[in-house]
């Protein structure tokens, strides 16, 4: 369809999972793609598979000049960045009474102060340039409602929703669409992690936990990566110009809100 031609996007974290099924669709709509993760080596490697339309680009969100540093080279490669998905996170989950400092303050800063920082950067960039753009953060479910296990996660993500909302009503008077996706359980090495702690922490077999929430989705299954990329695309395209500081449940029926 080609409806992403001549746009350019730069989405954390796409070197696996999620992130590189966004930017596999967004070069198939016409799109080049940087694919900025900490993970270099698969960075490269996923850049390589998709083409000559995506850039690997080494990125941690957790540092400034890392941010501005995958932000200038992207605009020295592209010329400009149309869309930002803002993608890269670290899942963590323990007992409340089992919480450390330090693993909280490495989630927030990976999930919540990355995805700000990341979308001031590329929202400075938009500005200048003045031709608006699209930032897309990734939120979930996660976000929605508390779970015995996940408080941090859960309030991490709590964070992208609210930070959505005050972006989303900040930027668009520059013509900058911001609004976030909430997945459910979207099955890949993320939730191979997720199935591993519970299987620790509950005593479940392998693969146990994925069978429980695959069957508890109302659609029947778990997610996959590809069951987002229609609303990443919508949310890139001017289709979606009039939707602001919204974020959108992609989960098989599982939340409505
Ligand atoms: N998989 C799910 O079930 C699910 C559900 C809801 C929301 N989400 C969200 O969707 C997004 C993608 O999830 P996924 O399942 O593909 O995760 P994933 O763990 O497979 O991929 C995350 C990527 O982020 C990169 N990354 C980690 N720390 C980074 C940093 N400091 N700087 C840059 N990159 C970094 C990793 O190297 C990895 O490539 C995340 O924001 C996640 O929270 C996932």
């Amino acid at each position: 369809m080609m409806r992403l031609k001549g746009k350019t996007a730069l989405i954390t974290g796409a070197a696996r999972g999620i992130g590189c099924a966004f930017a596999e669709a967004y070069v198939r709509e016409g799109a080049r793609v940087a694919i900025a993760d900490i993970d270099i080596t698969r960075a490269r490697e996923t850049a390589s598979r998709i083409g000559d339309a995506a850039i690997a680009v080494e990125m941690d969100v957790t540092q400034q000049d890392s941010i501005e540093a995958a932000v200038a080279k992207t605009v020295e490669q592209f010329g400009q960045i149309d869309i930002l998905i803002n993608n890269a996170a670290r899942f963590t989950a323990d007992p409340l009474v089992a919480i450390k400092r330090s693993e909280f303050d490495a989630i927030f800063d990976i999930n919540v102060a990355g995805t700000l920082f990341t979308m001031q950067a590329v929202a400075r960039h938009m500005i200048e340039r003045g031709k608006g753009g699209k930032i897309i953060n990734m939120a979930s479910q996660a976000g929605r409602r508390g779970e015995p296990l996940v408080a941090v996660y859960c309030a991490s993500k709590a964070a992208v929703i609210s930070l959505t909302q005050s972006a989303g009503l900040n930027l668009i008077g520059h013509g900058i669409n911001v609004n976030a996706i909430a997945p459910g359980v979207v099955d890949g090495e993320h939730w191979d992690g997720v199935d591993a702690f519970f299987a620790k922490h509950e005593g479940k077999r392998p693969g146990q936990k994925k069978k429980e929430v695959g069957d508890a989705v109302p659609y029947g299954r778990m997610g996959v990566a590809e069951d987002l990329t229609g609303m990443a695309i919508f949310l890139a395209t001017s289709e979606s110009d009039y939707v602001v500081a919204q974020t959108y449940n992609v989960d098989g029926g599982q939340w409505m809100s």
